[in-house]
Order: structure tokens, then C-alpha cells, then sequence
């Protein structure tokens, strides 16, 4: 695989724009919530940068859990195939659960997700959450509750997306050109 260099990235979507856009989804979250308590579920590795920055701006009690998935390997297309890393959780009957993802593309891990959580929990309320929202290439009928940017089909890095497992440290989100 080339080696990407930075310059062969161009943004797309900038910090400020990034940030701007997460308080408002925290806003939001924070009136639909009032001061409900909420599990907020991170799917490392890429939403680590969204959900950092989105739960310094909720205002609600609330815990923090990580699971570990991976559908996409070192290839620039969807596998289609969710791999469960590690997805070992507490007991999340009654809760408010708030899944947090970087992309939603195919469909196939939100799909994964939402099962998941509906075969092994009684939840009390769920809500998957996505920065990105990639809908052209959408495999199966599943949608965001939220998301930040529509973006269109092109391969994304920065800001927890990566390439072959690098710039996920780009404060904004960029496409190779
Ligand atoms: P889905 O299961 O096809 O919806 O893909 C979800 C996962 O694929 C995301 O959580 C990302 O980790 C990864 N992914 C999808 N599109 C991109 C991209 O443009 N750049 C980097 N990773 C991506
Ligand atoms: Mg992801």
C-alpha cells in the first residue's frame, strides 16, 4: 500500500467547523436529556476524538464504557463484516444508551450495534450517534438518530478515521486526493 504523505490530504471538514458542530449536537443532547443519566458507549478506535470532545459539552450524569469493533481492516472499502474485538459491557438493562461512532458507511456496524444492544439488554433508551454520516454508500436500512456531516463517497482520515491505522490524530477530517 502507497504510503500517504500530508499533502496528499485535503480537508474537507475543519476544526472549527468539527467543534462547532459538536457543541450544537451536545446541546441538543444535553434538552433532550435534561439530567437523565446516560452510558455513553464509545466504538474505539475511531470515535475516540468525537466522543472526547462531545462529552466535555454534556451536562447530564454520565458513565463511560468502550467497545472494540472493526469491519474495515487495512483496505479502503467496507468488508461489510463486523468483527466484535471486545465488546464486553455492564449490565446496561434500564439505562440510557448512547452509542458514539465515528462513521456510519455501510450500515453494517450500526446494524451489528443496534442488535446487539436489543438482544442482550432491556434498554430504556438508545441512541446511536454518528459524526459523520456517509449515506451514498449505505448497504442496509439503518440511519443515525444524530449526526454531525452528510459527507459524500470519498475515503476519509483525521479526527479518529484512519488510514491503515494512521492520522487519526488530524484535528480535522480530510480525503486523499
Ligand atoms: P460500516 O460498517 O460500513 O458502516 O463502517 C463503519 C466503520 O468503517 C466506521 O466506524 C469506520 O471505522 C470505518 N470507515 C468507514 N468509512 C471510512 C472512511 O472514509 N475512512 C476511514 N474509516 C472509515
Ligand atoms: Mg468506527
Amino acid at each position: 500500500m502507497k504510503t500517504l504523505e500530508k499533502n496528499d490530504l485535503k480537508v474537507l471538514i475543519n476544526e472549527a467547523e468539527i467543534q462547532n458542530r459538536i457543541k450544537e449536537m451536545a446541546n441538543q443532547l444535553n434538552e433532550e436529556y435534561k439530567n437523565s443519566e446516560v452510558c455513553v458507549i464509545c466504538v474505539l478506535k475511531g470515535s475516540v476524538m468525537f466522543m472526547t470532545d462531545l462529552i466535555k459539552y454534556l451536562d447530564m450524569p454520565l458513565k463511560l464504557e468502550f467497545i472494540r469493533l472493526s469491519s474495515y481492516g487495512s483496505n479502503l472499502t467496507s468488508s461489510g463484516k463486523v468483527n466484535a474485538i471486545d465488546i464486553s459491557l455492564p449490565d446496561l438493562n434500564d439505562k440510557n444508551v448512547l452509542v458514539i461512532e465515528d462513521i456510519i458507511d455501510t450500515g453494517h456496524t450500526a446494524q451489528f450495534l443496534t442488535e446487539f444492544f436489543k438482544h442482550n439488554f432491556n434498554v430504556k433508551s438508545y441512541k446511536f450517534i454518528s459524526l459523520l454520516d456517509k449515506r451514498c454508500k449505505r448497504e442496509v436500512n439503518i440511519n443515525p438518530d444524530m449526526f454531525g456531516f452528510e459527507v459524500e463517497d470519498k475515503f476519509l482520515v483525521g479526527y479518529g478515521l484512519d488510514y491503515d491505522g494512521y492520522y487519526r490524530n488530524l484535528r480535522y477530517i480530510g480525503y486523499i486526493q
